[in-house]
């Protein structure tokens, strides 16, 4: 792994947690940047603002469930995004599964309080990345795109790529729910409510087209 990579976000802590993380969870996050990088080339976004999002999604992944929970809320009433708010609404919802989301709302805390990120664009990626939601911007979509469908996920394929490289945003998401929703079903695990939901409002509106 090149080092330099850890330090390209200016001014923020973001690199020095990602040096405290695991191995595996830098080398899964260094590859949602590049992905998601790519993808903002592509779809006419600020490529640095994806690799930000990707680099910065997990950094609370592996902090104290407490601390996840507190920031998180902390940071939502701070933002007073809509959309932030009510994701932390919603895995308060159900605290046990989604005590496995909150790291993306509290990482979205942490980079308001702690690094003094102001692009909601990016913070409302960050914190929206775990589970689909309907209303969720361009960044916010790559985002969750670049997550799933990253190449070191074991699940991923040659189809996935060719996805990645190919198909227009919408599609991409929808893809990509559909891919995860797959794996979860297949492997016996739950699915964030949110997902399913649009999920199958998506999957309505492409049958009625
Ligand atoms: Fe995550
Ligand atoms: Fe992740």
């Amino acid at each position: 792994m090149d080092y330099m990579d850890l330090i390209e976000i200016p001014g923020t802590q973001v690199d020095r947690l990602l040096v405290t993380m695991s191995p595996h969870r830098r080398e899964h996050s260094l590859s949602v940047a590049n992905v998601a990088e790519q993808l903002c080339a592509r779809f006419g976004i600020e490529a640095s603002r994806g690799r930000y999002a990707g680099l910065a999604h997990d950094v609370m992944k592996e902090r104290g469930l407490a601390e996840q929970w507190s920031l998180a809320r902390e940071g939502a009433r701070e933002i007073g995004d809509p959309l932030i708010s009510r994701t932390v609404r919603e895995f308060e919802l159900g605290e046990a599964f989604g005590g496995k989301m909150i790291h993306g709302p509290a990482a979205a805390g942490y980079l308001y309080i702690g690094c003094g990120l102001r692009d909601i664009g990016i913070l409302e990626a960050v914190a929206l990345h775990s589970s689909a939601f309907p209303d969720m911007k361009p960044l916010s979509k790559i985002t969750y795109v670049a997550d799933k469908l990253e190449p070191r996920r074991s699940y991923v394929g040659p189809a996935d790529a060719e996805a990645l490289a190919t198909l227009e945003l919408d599609e991409l998401f929808f893809f990509a729910m559909e891919h995860v929703i797959g794996y979860l079903t297949e492997k016996g695990y739950r699915i964030a409510q949110s997902t399913l939901d649009l999920y199958n409002s998506l999957k309505v509106e492409k049958a009625s087209k």
